[in-house]
This record gives structure tokens, C-alpha cells and sequence, in this order.
């Protein structure tokens, strides 16, 4: 019988998932250390430019103990809000290893970076007016439109003209004008395509649309080319990985040229997210009912959609594995003897609460743990309390494979901490 996912890369190290929920209760959030160092590493080996730089976009997963390790792995950080740099100051990132790319943002949390020396990328005229309000003289960075874009879902690609993001290249006039009139000094600029491709030619055209800006300001010190590096949901479905490597060397070759033709070395930066750590979490739950109601047959279980959103919000697909704590088995719809299609249904008074739609997946009983692959970007930090549920504990396997908690489960008395 072929090995499941889980089984097949030691994911639970010492331990299994019966014993992770007996344990830290359910749902739960389970990292491995070993797969979230790797994929730092696959990262880093994309280049060694020397003033090749990776920023980790911490809004895919702001865990603080999973941001050390990150940091340990050589990577700065970006920042979307004055909460992601608090947590990475936290981390012990120091602030020139911080970015924060901000979005419609107010004087107040601008005041919040300028006041801790961390860069600022701005996104749109007004907010440089209000930045060279702020810091007349200072330094800045700005993100410009690509006008081009990828992702899995219309809601997160970036670049192009359906999206918020990013300054007109065309505007590149009234850009200078506003850096003139506040004295402002443009050390780098960067954008962002989108959220989720996993063949690279967006990327690659996007780079050159950077390159095509940095033409028109001589002085940076950086360029940022953004994140959005995929990774294959539907492993059990042999979908292919990015070919990282291959994608690796032509970003190289483009630092290279472009290093050349300005006759300097440059900073180049990337961002990527997802890639380092959704492959290093599973959302473990349990089946607390099956039952079958007008031909279809519901798997109910505690993972409703405030514990992972991304299905609900974009449609997303990801992989499942039970467990089964009377036999020890982890099964798969590749490895498992009877099959069934369920709808995956969580605990929320919803009717979109829906994990997974028409799944096969191994004929179930209550009390089989459900493991839900790929969770670990996007997932606990859009968890939420509706229905007054309680989000759950964040678990680490260790590379040596040890359980350790790096985030206790909400509490009771959490639901009502900020009432009056
Ligand atoms: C500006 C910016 N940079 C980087 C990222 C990280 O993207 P990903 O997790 O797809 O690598 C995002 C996410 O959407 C983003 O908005």
C-alpha cells in the first residue's frame, strides 16, 4: 500500500496526531521544523549575487516562534501593518532588516515605522504627499504597478489594472515632482504580481517592468521583485512543483545583467510567503459526525471556516488525510480500501461552511482525525472567533521530532478580554 503524504516525509516525527489532540486538544495546527528550514533553503539557493536578498512576507504566517527560525534562516521581513512589526521586532529582526509595505495607511502608522527608523513603501501619490508630509528629507520606497499579474484567484492578484495595488508607471512625472517638492530620497522600489503561480513567466515579465522603472531613477539602492512563489496543493494528484531551480536561474541571470549595466551591485530583493511555510503545516480536526441527507454524505467536523478560510474565500483546494487512532492508519483516497464523496463540512452556522466539496476521500467514522495538508500559509492568521469559537493551539514538530506549543488555544475568557 503506498505511504500517505504525512507518513511518506515524517511529518508527526515521535508523535501522531491522536496523541497531538489528546494532547493540545482540537483543532490544532501542527509545523514541522525540517520542511520549513528546507524550503527557506530551496529559497536562498535561488541566487548567491551577493546582494541577493529574501524578505519573508510575514502575513502568511506570523507565528513568532516560526519567525525566529525564519530569521536563523538568514531571511529579512516585510511588514503589512504596525502589528507585523511589533511581532518582528519580537522575532529579533533589527530595523534595517525591515520593509513595510504599506497600503492606504494612515499618519499615524506611518509615524509608527518612521519613529522606529523602518522603511516604507508607499503605493500611491497621496500617500507620498503624506509621507514627505510626515518625514520631509527622509528616505522611501515606492510600489509601482507591474501591469502584469498572477494568482490562484482574481481576489490576490496584484499587478494590472483590475487591482488597488501599485503606482502607474506612467505617473513616474508626478512621482519625481512630489520626491522634489519634500526632498525625499527614493533608496528602492518593489511590486508584487500576485499571489500563487507555479510557472514563472509572469514573474520573470514582471522583473522586467521593474527594471523598465529603476531605468528612470538613477540612485536606488534596491530593487524588489515580490513574492508569490506556488506550491502544489493537489499532491495526491501529482501535481507538479514550481521548477524553483530552473526559475531560480533565470531571476539570476537578470540580477547579473542588470547589476552590469548599471556598473554597480544593487540590492535585489524577493518576497515570498507561501512558499516557505505552507508545505510545513497540517490543520489537524475531528470528525464529530457523518451522516447522509438527500443522496449527498457530510463528513462534520470541528474545522469550520473561522479555524481556515482560505476554501470559503477563494474556493481553495487542499488535500486530506484521515487518521484513524484505533489501527494507527493514515489513509488516503490513494491508499485507502472503500472510498466515499463527501461534502467536508466544519461547525459553523453557515451553509458556505464547506471544507472540501464532492470529496472522495476514505470512508470515514467519528472519531477519525482529519488532517488537512498545506495549511501553514493563510491559515491560522485569518482564523477568527466567529460563532465565538475558539481558535486553536499552534504545535511545532522539532527537526528532531519532538512536540513542543508555541501557541496556547484561545480560552473562554479570551472571547471576552477587550468587552467594557
Ligand atoms: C506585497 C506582497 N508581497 C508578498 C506577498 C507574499 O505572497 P506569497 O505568499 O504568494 O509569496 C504578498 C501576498 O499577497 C504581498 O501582498
Amino acid at each position: 500500500m503506498s505511504k500517505s503524504y504525512t507518513e511518506s516525509t515524517y511529518f508527526f516525527g515521535q508523535t501522531n496526531p491522536a496523541e497531538l489532540i489528546q494532547k493540545y486538544g482540537s483543532p490544532l495546527y501542527v509545523y514541522n521544523e525540517a520542511i520549513l528550514r528546507k524550503r527557506c533553503r530551496e529559497i536562498k539557493a535561488i541566487s548567491n549575487y551577493p546582494k541577493f536578498q529574501a524578505n519573508y512576507s510575514v502575513k502568511a504566517n506570523g507565528n513568532l516562534t516560526l519567525l525566529r527560525i525564519i530569521r536563523e534562516e538568514g531571511f529579512c521581513a516585510d511588514a503589512m501593518s504596525p502589528g507585523e512589526i511589533y511581532v518582528e521586532e519580537m522575532a529579533g529582526f533589527e530595523p534595517q532588516e525591515i520593509l513595510f509595505i504599506s497600503n492606504n495607511v494612515s499618519p499615524e502608522e506611518m509615524r509608527f515605522a518612521i519613529d522606529r527608523n523602518i522603511l516604507i513603501s508607499v503605493d500611491s501619490l497621496s500617500q507620498l504627499e503624506q509621507y514627505g508630509k510626515l518625514n520631509c528629507g527622509g528616505k522611501i520606497c515606492i510600489r509601482f504597478n507591474p501591469m502584469v499579474g498572477a494568482g490562484h484567484n482574481a481576489k490576490v492578484i496584484t499587478g494590472g489594472k483590475n487591482t488597488k495595488f501599485g503606482v502607474d508607471p506612467a505617473a513616474i512625472p508626478e512621482v519625481k515632482a512630489i520626491l522634489e517638492k519634500y526632498q525625499l530620497k527614493l533608496i528602492g522600489i518593489n511590486q508584487h504580481i500576485g499571489s500563487l503561480f507555479l510557472e514563472g513567466s509572469e514573474y520573470l515579465q514582471g522583473m522586467q517592468a521593474a527594471l523598465a522603472v529603476a531605468r528612470q531613477f538613477t540612485d536606488l539602492e534596491f530593487i524588489d521583485f515580490g513574492g508569490g512563489f506556488g506550491i502544489p496543493y493537489q499532491k495526491q494528484d501529482k501535481q507538479s512543483r514550481l521548477d524553483l531551480k530552473a526559475l531560480g536561474h533565470q531571476i539570476h541571470q537578470i540580477f547579473i545583467d542588470y547589476a552590469t549595466e548599471c556598473g554597480r551591485e544593487l540590492t535585489f530583493k524577493i518576497e515570498p510567503g507561501r512558499y516557505l511555510v505552507a508545505e510545513c503545516g497540517i490543520l489537524l480536526g475531528s470528525v464529530t459526525a457523518v451522516k447522509s441527507n438527500f443522496g449527498m454524505h457530510y463528513l462534520g467536523t470541528d474545522l469550520g471556516f473561522n479555524i481556515l478560510q482560505r476554501p470559503i474565500l477563494y474556493g481553495s483546494y487542499h488535500d486530506l488525510e484521515l487518521y484513524r487512532p484505533q489501527t494507527g492508519e493514515f489513509l488516503d483516497k490513494n491508499n485507502a480500501k472503500e472510498l466515499t464523496t463527501y461534502q467536508v463540512v466544519g461547525n459553523i452556522c453557515e451553509s458556505g461552511d464547506i471544507l472540501a466539496e464532492n470529496r472522495l476521500l476514505p470512508t470515514a467514522q467519528t472519531g477519525d482525525i482529519l488532517a488537512v495538508l498545506d495549511a501553514g500559509a493563510y491559515g491560522y492568521c485569518m482564523a477568527s472567533n466567529y460563532n465565538n469559537r475558539l481558535r486553536p493551539a499552534e504545535v511545532l514538530i522539532t527537526t528532531d521530532g519532538r512536540d513542543i506549543l508555541i501557541r496556547r488555544r484561545d480560552s473562554l475568557q479570551d472571547l471576552v478580554r477587550g468587552f467594557l
